[in-house]
């Protein structure tokens, strides 16, 4: 009875997702809140539940940074911006949110914050034509911007500390800078411009010639200089808070500098030195590998450390966080620790491109701690996450990937937060109610902070333990193809490129006497993934080649060892499945059906991984499944015929199914 009660109430107020962790309801009583007005005050005196709010801007207080603190029966935010007080002002809904009492309780504030970063940035890889990229969540948000829809993701971003958006594709179409575009782009960031957002675009090098007419896009060409100085003028006669151009130059097929001659620097600082009188910047990526290097992990290290310290102040280098592409595991990228004399900000792939798409429970905070324990947060200057957002009612595809797109704006202001805060305050947003905000919300806490904490690692047993990597789906990076390799395909789009299975062992060669490749990493890190036995068990497939029986830490030979990293993983996701299942008394009917569908999905994902990679594998090892875990079920041809007919634009509605 109660649990009808409980269910009854939250289905009454549509609990579809669409109103991600901001489930705030409108206060009855309205609080009164003084001093400064703007989005803050309008925030607070919509939802705040507690005692009267004071909004102070104070000089001293750094950019964007903000005090919380009770004075008397009063709680005063003071910040330098508007954007630190909208800040403040998400930081008090959140305690509203986050407490099991009364938010009339929330008493003896001393906060103090600043972010970690001046840019936090979203990239939408958003076509003209409506399409995402690697989106898994319908189509473009920005394609009929809803204002509706353009209000609540300024509020979500805001309320995570997110102050830009890049709107299109890195993949950037021409037309990105036709008129038509830009007014679209200006209608947008007005829209978002009073949840202190600002937008940038995404251009493609070779506008001058596309859109301009000209014959050349040589970025030392007079002409071509002059029109791009026209043409940031022209944007920010529209736009005068833009944010600047982020670039993908000379690398899959894009163009660049490269094309006339010239380097990466060329082409930046001179795009840099048009949008340098509006303090735009350029964000340059150093997502490059060209298809003659032996080993596509080195590419833009050798590209870009000859480069170090030859560009211009207003451009940051945009690296992903490993040498390869957004795998479920990878070292982090060297550029990171070698380049010393040029800006970098990191580019982490919220979208679940290679994580499982908006089927699997996978979050991602976890993975982005890790890069952080490698690289000093401070050595860098921004941090950008490659959006999971669609027009589906959820904006994510999955509930739980919601809580990916929470925790990059989190991290983005303080990567020193751990994984496991930040699940917790999403899970209390996300999922509390009235209802069962006490012992029972605790209990659903309790328990799905530690599904969401083991998520990623259990992802990487099932998909591609012990360093194993990019052994996709040719077509779909979203389930297992390690046999994939067509005639005539780049080799290093194929993933016997990387996995190198053979007689001998598993995996690529990068030591000294390999690719060399740990010589990009500093000396005490390059010896210890040089030698096998020093070289961290989660990355030995991705450094060597392991050979089959070679002894691991457990006793167990690689290959028992392969064998059972991958059942554990299987394992893992049914025993997710498991835990929620326990949960259905404390969500609501539609949010646990949708989840309970999405796991069921992603147990029986996992299997198709362990039984396909297990089964061609062992027509290397030639070497049995251990008795002591559960065998492969599925066919080894059977899985080798299997296609999911999907483009890069979609989530696939199911996987193995077969
Ligand atoms: C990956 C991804 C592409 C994307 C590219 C990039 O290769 O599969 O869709 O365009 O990364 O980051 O530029």
């Amino acid at each position: 009875m109660l649990v009808l009660l409980l269910t009854g109430w939250s289905a009454a107020y549509g609990e579809d997702g669409s109103r991600l962790w901001l489930r705030l309801e409108a206060a009855h009583n309205t609080a009164t809140i003084t001093g400064v007005k703007g989005t803050a005050m309008t925030e607070l005196q919509t939802y705040w539940q507690g005692g009267p709010v004071v909004l102070k801007r104070q000089k001293g207080i750094a950019r964007d940074g903000y005090t919380i603190k009770s004075q008397g029966e009063k709680i005063v935010i003071a910040a330098a911006n508007d954007a630190g007080l909208l800040y403040g002002a998400y930081h008090l809904l959140r305690l509203q949110q986050c407490t099991t009492q009364n938010a009339q309780s929330i008493k003896d504030l001393d906060i103090k914050e600043q972010p970690a970063y001046d840019l936090r940035i979203l990239n939408h890889w958003d076509n003209p034509n409506g399409t995402v990229e690697r989106g898994f969540a319908g189509r473009s948000i920005f394609l009929n911007p809803d204002p509706e829809r353009m209000k609540m993701y300024g509020r979500a971003n805001a309320s995570i500390g997110i102050n830009g958006t890049v709107l299109n594709n890195v993949n950037a179409k021409p037309e990105a800078l036709s008129s038509e575009s830009l007014q679209k782009a200006k209608s947008i960031a007005d829209q978002l411009r009073p949840y202190g957002i600002r937008v940038y675009l995404s251009i493609n090098f070779a506008s001058p010639i596309k859109v301009g007419g000209l014959k050349t896009a040589d970025p030392l060409n007079p002409d071509v200089i002059h029109w791009w100085k026209d043409k940031v003028n022209e944007i920010y006669k529209l736009i005068p808070d833009f944010g600047g151009f982020l670039v993908k130059a000379n690398s899959e097929g894009e163009p660049g500098p490269q094309d006339f001659g010239r380097t990466h620097a060329d082409g930046a600082n001179m795009l840099a030195k048009a949008l340098q009188p509006h303090k735009g910047i350029v964000m340059w990526r150093a997502f490059v590998y060209a298809p003659q290097s032996p080993d596509r992990a080195n590419q833009a290290y050798l590209e870009f450390m000859p480069l170090d310290g030859q560009f211009a102040d207003n451009v940051i280098i945009q690296i992903k966080n490993g040498p390869v592409d957004f795998q479920p595991r990878e070292p982090y990228s060297p550029l990171f620790t070698a380049m010393q004399k040029t800006p970098m900000m990191v580019e982490f792939q919220i979208t679940q491109e290679y994580l499982g798409a908006a089927n699997h429970l996978v979050y991602l905070a976890p993975m982005w701690k890790e890069f952080f324990s490698f690289v000093k947060p401070a050595s860098l200057r921004a941090m950008a996450g490659v959006a999971n957002i669609g027009d589906d009612t959820n904006w994510c595809g999955h509930h739980f990937a919601q809580a990916n797109w929470y925790a990059f704006g989190r991290l983005a202001w303080n990567p020193e937060l751990t994984s496991k805060e930040i699940a917790e305050e999403w899970l209390a947003q996300t999922f509390s109610t009235q209802s069962n905000q006490n012992s029972q919300s605790s209990i659903l806490n309790s328990q799905l902070v530690n599904v969401m904490l083991d998520s990623r690692e259990a992802c990487v047993s099932y998909m591609m333990p012990l360093g194993i990597h990019h052994i996709f789906a040719g077509t779909h990076h979203y389930g297992p193809e390690p046999w994939y390799n067509p005639r005539g395909v780049r080799a290093d789009w194929t993933p016997p490129y990387y996995h190198r299975a053979d007689s001998v062992g598993l995996g690529f060669d990068r030591t000294m006497q390999g690719s060399g490749n740990v010589r990009q990493y500093p000396d005490e890190l390059c010896r210890l993934y040089n030698d096998i036995n020093t070289c961290p068990e989660n990355l030995l497939a991705w450094f060597h080649h392991v050979p089959w029986d070679h002894r691991m830490k457990s006793g167990r030979t690689f290959w028992d060892e392969l064998c059972h990293k991958y059942d554990d993983g299987v394992h893992e996701a049914r025993h997710f499945l498991a835990v929620w299942d326990a949960m259905q008394p404390y969500v609501d009917s539609q949010r646990f059906d949708e989840v309970q569908h999405k796991l069921r999905i992603q147990a029986r994902d996992a299997e198709w991984w362990r039984d396909a990679c297990l089964l061609y594998f062992q027509t290397f090892s030639h070497r049995p499944i251990p008795q002591d875990m559960e065998h492969p079920v599925h066919n080894l041809n059977e899985m080798m015929q299997f296609r999911i007919p999907i483009t890069m634009y979609e989530n696939p509605e199911y996987g193995y199914n077969k």
